[in-house]
């Protein structure tokens, strides 16, 4: 399962990488706006620190506009996967992008027949917001297991891209679908390390080695 960091925080993304559990970066226009830089600036710089690829959102709604903003990002780096909305003017600018060689990502998907004609359109990534399903009283990981069925069905190659995602349980459930990326952000990212029994555990070795007074390391002696 490929871990992609749902941020536009470089310093984030520069920090993670260093655990190599980032296989890309996703971005929005509403991370972009909270980076507070213009977005072919964080775009490039991200593209430079992650090898994986990178989501940049078109901001149009018009297909014309869609697709010049979009070979715009892709021009950027090589790395770029240009996010479009699931909208009609989305699809046919994810049919054309994709027809050129670039890797899309159709985003704000939340329903299953979204992520057929995604597919369709010949997207690289689909995906689908779980935590806002949940937001609404509904079960957003049912829309993964949907996806999984109907692509399986067909041997679609979009890859199925879990985003909105809240918590480790996103994550845990994404991987058991099969899901093949979950765009995480980087809170939830240092949660999934964690547990307490581990942090207890490690304190209690730490105290009864502590009583052996051994070092691993040879002492080194204070030869002249
Ligand atoms: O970036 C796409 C998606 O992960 C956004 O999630 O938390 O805004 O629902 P969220």
């Amino acid at each position: 399962m490929k871990f992609f960091i749902d941020t536009a925080d470089v310093a984030e993304i520069r920090d993670l990488v260093t655990t190599g559990m980032v296989d890309g970066v996703t971005t929005n226009p509403s991370l972009i706006a909270k980076s507070g830089r213009p977005m072919a600036d964080v775009i490039a710089e991200i593209c430079g620190v992650v090898d994986g690829p990178v989501s940049a959102e078109v901001t149009a709604t018009d297909v014309d506009t869609m697709l010049r903003e979009g070979r715009y990002l892709a021009g950027i780096a090589g790395n770029v996967a240009v996010k479009v909305p699931m909208s009609i003017n989305g699809l046919k600018a994810c049919k054309a992008l994709s027809g050129d060689g670039t890797p899309v990502n159709v985003t704000l998907c939340f329903s299953p027949a979204q992520a057929l004609l995604a597919a369709k359109a010949g997207a690289a990534f689909i995906s689908p917001f779980v935590g806002r399903l949940d937001d609404i009283g509904a079960v957003g990981m049912d829309l993964i297991a949907e996806i999984a069925e109907i692509y399986a069905a067909y041997q679609f190659q979009t890859e199925i891209l879990v985003a909105s995602v809240r918590g480790p349980h996103h994550v845990v459930e994404a991987a058991k679908l099969g899901a093949d990326v979950a765009t995480i952000p980087p809170a939830v990212l240092r949660q999934l390390y964690r547990h307490p029994l581990t942090d207890k555990g490690l304190e209690a070795f730490l105290a009864d080695w502590a009583k052996t007074g051994q070092s691993i390391l040879p002492v080194e002696s204070d030869a002249a």
